[in-house]
């Protein structure tokens, strides 16, 4: 097999930057660029003939290549904006109505997630928001009706038991929304057999392909029995008859909306071979983080708490170590450390704030020291 440290030339910052924070935006793989550019070229160039080339059949097209990485079977997944548009239009798939209205969450989810399932509550959902993976399993009943979890947390790293709660969730009647945001390119991941009902992630972290693409799995005996209500004219069987009422097409392509992302999109597949490769557990030296979860419950991203005041690199820096034959943490640290550069750069978090949010000079001074 293909060595890790061989992908380290398609990353074009690490040749001056230890780069350690692939769980907030990816390192730009050469790809990505070229994407973009064979984007340009091709509006420039080939004008509206471009949707009939291949743009129109981006949002399904990408959905599948990126289905390879996290056990998608092709057909079975649309491309959109970011994770909380994907998970909204699931949402506009179901009515609350008594007795099964309610959707049932850890703390521990992101953002986009807690909001949009929160603002259920104005349609009639019963939510309920429970500590920890444990409660989880003990809140879920004949009640509930979604479970949105996700793979490995954002805040901790830790990587939750999802086929336990599959299974908790499915003898219950419930339907589990998986978000895989950052496990998808970095931790093993099989939506088809962990027997998810849907499943979203995004390009942005360690799929490295930037902002702008989001996905969605559908498992696909459900998606013919579902009539997102977010729905648009992508979503048709027959778009450009532009008929006057809906008639939705087959598989993952009737969860799509209006026109898609296109340059997002040639970009964010850039690293798909880095990323799976990298998600089977590529080796490089090995490493393990200085103080690891219990086996096999640890994901990609650093334990951040109580630390708020490092920059990260140092942080990181502080906190890896890295002995022979053990496995390892994120790739594009291990690639930079593959050939002991030093530390440089800014890795920091902070840097990539608006002007007036960042603290300059010392900061940066600590990284190239
Ligand atoms: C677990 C998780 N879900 C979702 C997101 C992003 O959500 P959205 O695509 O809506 O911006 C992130 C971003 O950090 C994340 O870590």
């Amino acid at each position: 097999m293909q060595p890790l440290e061989s992908y380290r030339d398609r990353f074009p910052i690490l040749e001056h930057t230890t780069y350690l924070i692939n769980h907030s935006l990816g390192a730009m793989p050469v790809g990505a660029e070229e994407g973009l550019l064979r984007y340009a070229r091709e509006w420039r160039e080939r004008g509206v003939r471009a949707w009939a080339e291949g743009w129109w059949e981006t949002s399904t097209a990408v959905g599948d290549q990126l289905g390879r990485i996290v056990g998608a079977a092709p057909g079975t997944m649309a491309m959109h904006q970011n994770v909380a548009v994907a998970q909204a239009i699931v949402l506009s798939c179901f009515e609350f109505e008594p007795p099964r209205s309610r959707i049932v969450y850890g703390e521990g989810e992101f953002p986009s997630v807690r909001y949009l399932y929160q603002a259920q509550r104005r349609r009639g959902a019963d939510v309920e928001i429970v500590a920890d993976e444990a409660a989880v399993l003990e809140a879920i009943d004949e009640r509930t009706l979604l479970v949105p979890i996700s793979h490995v947390l954002f805040k901790t790293g830790e990587i939750q038991d999802v086929k336990a709660i599959v299974q908790r969730a499915h003898e219950a009647g419930a339907l589990i929304v998986l978000d895989a945001y950052q496990s998808a390119g970095s931790v093993p991941l099989d939506v088809t057999s962990l027997g998810v009902d849907f499943a979203v992630g995004g390009s942005v972290k360690w799929l490295c392909g930037g902002p702008g693409a989001g996905w969605l799995y559908i498992r696909p005996d459900l998606a013919e029995r579902l009539e997102p209500t977010f729905t648009g004219w992508q979503a048709h069987a027959r778009p450009f008859a532009f008929e006057p009422e809906q008639d939705y097409a087959e598989g993952a392509a009737r969860f799509l909306t209006g026109t898609p992302n296109v340059p997002a999109l040639y970009a964010a597949t850039a690293a798909d071979g880095t990323a799976g490769r990298a998600a089977r557990g590529g080796r490089l030296r090995g490493a393990e983080p200085a103080r690891p979860r219990a086996p096999g419950r640890h994901g990609r991203r650093p334990d951040s708490r109580g630390r708020g005041r490092l920059p990260r690199a140092r942080r990181a820096r502080d906190h890896l170590r890295f002995p022979a034959g053990r496995r390892h943490p994120p790739w594009p640290t291990l690639l930079q450390h593959g050939r002991r550069a030093p530390l440089r750069g800014y890795s920091d978090s902070r840097d990539h704030r608006h002007p007036r949010l960042r603290t300059p000079s010392r900061r940066g001074r600590e990284l190239d020291d």
